[in-house]
């Protein structure tokens, strides 16, 4: 059993974390980066000097992570040897940052936002929606590996409150009814348009455009007409 410490000061709290190996989590399982992904994993680390290229561990796990799914002991440990570091090194990032996943995810990742401006707009109804149309609770996946729900802080588009992430989609401005209409489509293998659900465009206002409504001025707007 290997156990880590953190010490998270936004929280003022210890958290202790281990991990203990399971059949389809431990160190015998086999990971190394593709052809394509070992050329990546060396541009990434060009970018450091050679003595700082521990320093690309954060990347070099996220790449790993998207090339295997999730990131098991064994991914953690070939990114530490890669980087020539302590297999610790590693262990105390990611288990420090939530968006490496220790566990086996679902074909579609699911992270709703629950913070404050999406709360207000009704993330708690598309949660409940999402919980009782797939059966499972947060932090679960579907028995048929097609989903896995999780919870997330503030997803960066408030403005389009309430939002649903599905991998590396944004689908937003949900409805209980438009977020039922996402997930079905998802089980029938067809993504759904991305960004607002509701017809308006990215972020502009929900009832239409407020300013620069005229076409722009041209380039001598406002310049006496002798000079
Ligand atoms: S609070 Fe949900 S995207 Fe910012």
């Amino acid at each position: 059993m290997l156990a880590y410490i953190h010490y998270k000061t936004e929280f003022t709290q210890f958290i202790v974390e281990s991990h203990r190996d399971t059949p389809e989590n431990n160190p015998s399982v086999p990971f190394e980066f593709t052809p394509e992904n070992l050329k990546r994993a060396e541009t990434i680390i060009a970018k450091y000097p050679p003595q700082y290229k521990k320093a690309a561990v954060i990347p070099l796990l996220h790449l790993a992570q998207r090339q295997f799914g999730w990131t098991s002991i064994s991914v953690m440990n070939y990114v530490a040897k890669f980087l020539e570091i302590p297999p610790m090194r590693v262990y105390e990032v990611a288990t420090f940052y939530t968006m490496f996943n220790r566990e086996p995810v679902g074909k579609y990742f699911l992270q709703l936002c629950t913070t404050t401006p999406c709360q207000l707009c009704g993330s708690t109804e598309i949660l409940k929606t999402i919980e009782n149309h797939l059966g499972i609770k947060v932090g679960q996946t579907t028995p048929d590996n097609l989903f896995t729900l999780v919870e997330v802080e503030c997803a960066g588009a408030c403005v389009n409150a309430p939002v649903l992430t599905v991998n590396d989609d944004y689908y937003e401005d949900l409805t209980k009814e438009t977020t039922i209409k996402i997930l079905d489509s998802l089980k029938n293998g067809i993504i759904p348009k991305l960004g607002p659900q509701t017809g308006r465009h990215t972020c502009e206002p929900k009832g239409g455009l407020t300013s620069l409504t005229t076409e722009p001025y041209g380039p001598t707007f406002g310049i006496r007409s002798d000079l």
